[in-house]
């Protein structure tokens, strides 16, 4: 199939309403970061849609913009927050408790901006999320009433603040783990088993549905399902609303995607991979439970095998040993420390071994993630491009794909990807780097 003409996008005027799904660590920090990089007190490091370039043409033509001055994104000064959360806190208040950032230095300066930040009552069931219960709650005895609820109150954010458009981003807490099943095919299975409170219709699902009913792109930073079911998918597809997920790529997912790339570029065989995490947010108490931390560990153990790809080189991969755990440790709070432990072989089965101590931190990783990916949704909005985002692979650990598609977890891949989409958004040759052009006489 030819490539689809450049679309036409629709300018990016007036406000950008960006509702968070849960006000916690990530959100807080997000919240708090651009409140500072409007009134430049801060850099907005991370994120590639403020700090970015993209070439454009040949590399003997010298264009290499920044990619908002590229594209027509939204400037930051126009995105105006809003939140749901079960705790009644406001931004400030949660920011606080998340101890993510210094209070003098990066909450005193915003802090009036951030209590405008008042969670509203979260669609929340304690069955999803078992080691939270706040009270800042709607009635979660009727699945129908929570969706419609969801909805005025995306009405009521919209008539207050006077947005122009808007973006609806999971940054909610990890939920149980759940498959796609029969309430997930279709639009009437669906919507008779939000009538009949269908317990595989999570929270999260009626966040997602409420958003494409109203035509805001949503964005999943979290790896339970939300937007990623059949009749989800398929409903953003035929009512052109932008979706994209699963589970921001942060930390040792992160390197996973820049590593395994490596050992597969150079045919190095992995015998096994073992990584281990200490967390002590309010996010590792979640997955301390066994059933909120399977639905991480599905997430996390995909990434090695869809890169390595064992089947086609059995005697490099085929035997890995990959184990993924998550403790929680309070004493470190929101600064995790990952380990990965390597064992790869080289020319004649010789072993090698890697250890990497990543001392990040968490939110400030994710911050910038889940800003892109409201520009860009909203970019994407914009352009009419509906359903699934693939181009915004990049930022999740189980990118979301059309059925029948492997994901592409390179990180280089998929930063390629995302850039030749911008490129072909605006008119601009694709960049294949085969370059033979500059060798060539004429
Ligand atoms: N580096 C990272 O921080 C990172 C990476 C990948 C994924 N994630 C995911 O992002 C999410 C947010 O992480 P965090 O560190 O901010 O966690 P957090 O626990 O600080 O915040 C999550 C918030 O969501 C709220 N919440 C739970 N269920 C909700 C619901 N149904 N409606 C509204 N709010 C709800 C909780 O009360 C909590 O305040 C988690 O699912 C986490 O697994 C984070």
């Amino acid at each position: 199939m030819a490539t689809p003409k450049t679309p036409t996008i629709a300018p990016a005027e007036g406000k950008l309403g960006v509702l968070t799904v849960g006000l916690g660590a990530v959100s807080s920090t997000l919240i708090a970061g651009v409140e500072l990089a409007k009134r430049n007190m801060a850099e907005p490091i991370g994120s590639l849609t403020q700090m970015g370039t993209i070439r454009l043409g040949k590399r003997t033509d010298e264009r290499t913009p920044l990619i908002k001055d590229a594209v027509p994104l939204t400037a930051i000064n126009d995105i105006v927050f809003g939140a749901w959360d079960p705790f009644p806190d406001d931004a400030y208040t949660a920011a606080v408790r998340a101890g993510v950032l210094e209070s003098g230095r990066h909450l005193e300066p915003v802090a009036e901006a951030l209590r405008q930040v008042r969670p509203m009552a979260a669609a929340f069931d304690p069955q999803y999320v078992k080691r939270i219960d706040g009270p800042n709650v709607k009635d979660h005895t009727s699945k129908r009433k929570m969706l419609e609820g969801i909805r005025e109150d995306i009405g009521r954010f919209r008539d207050e603040n006077k947005t122009e458009r808007m973006v609806m981003i999971w940054a909610g807490s990890t939920e149980i783990f759940l498959e796609n099943g029969p309430a997930h095919q279709d639009i009437d299975s669906f919507e008779a088993a939000i009538d009949a409170n269908d317990p595989t219709v999570a929270p999260s699902m009626l966040y997602a549905y409420a958003a494409l009913q109203e035509g805001i792109p949503f964005a999943n930073g979290a790896p339970n399902l939300a937007v990623d079911t059949p009749v989800l998918r398929d409903y953003a597809t035929a009512n052109k609303v932008p979706i994209s997920g699963k589970d921001f790529k942060t930390g040792q997912t992160l390197l996973k995607t820049v590593l395994a790339p490596m050992f597969k570029a150079r045919m190095l065989g992995v015998a096994g991979w073992y990584s281990t995490n200490i967390l002590g947010n309010r996010d590792g108490e979640v997955l301390d439970d066994p059933d909120n931390f399977k639905t991480k560990e599905e997430s996390k153990l995909g990434v090695l095998e869809g890169i390595l790809q064992p089947e086609t080189y059995p005697s490099l991969y085929g035997d890995m040993y990959h184990k993924v755990r998550i403790n929680y440790y309070p004493p470190r709070g929101d600064n995790k420390e990952g380990w990965d432990n390597i064992d790869i072989f080289g020319w004649l089965n010789y072993p090698m071994q890697m250890k990497i101590d990543f001392l990040c931190r968490d939110s400030i990783l994710a911050a910038p993630l889940a800003l892109d990916l409201v520009l860009f949704s909203d970019l994407a909005k914009r352009a009419g491009m509906g359903g699934i985002q693939e181009w915004l692979s990049f930022y999740y650990k189980s990118p979301q794909v059309a059925p029948g598609l492997y994901p592409e977890h390179d990180l280089f891949i998929q930063l390629t990807k995302l850039k030749n989409t911008l490129r072909w958004m605006i008119g601009e040759d694709q960049i294949t780097h085969l370059g033979l052009e500059y060798y060539l006489d004429e």
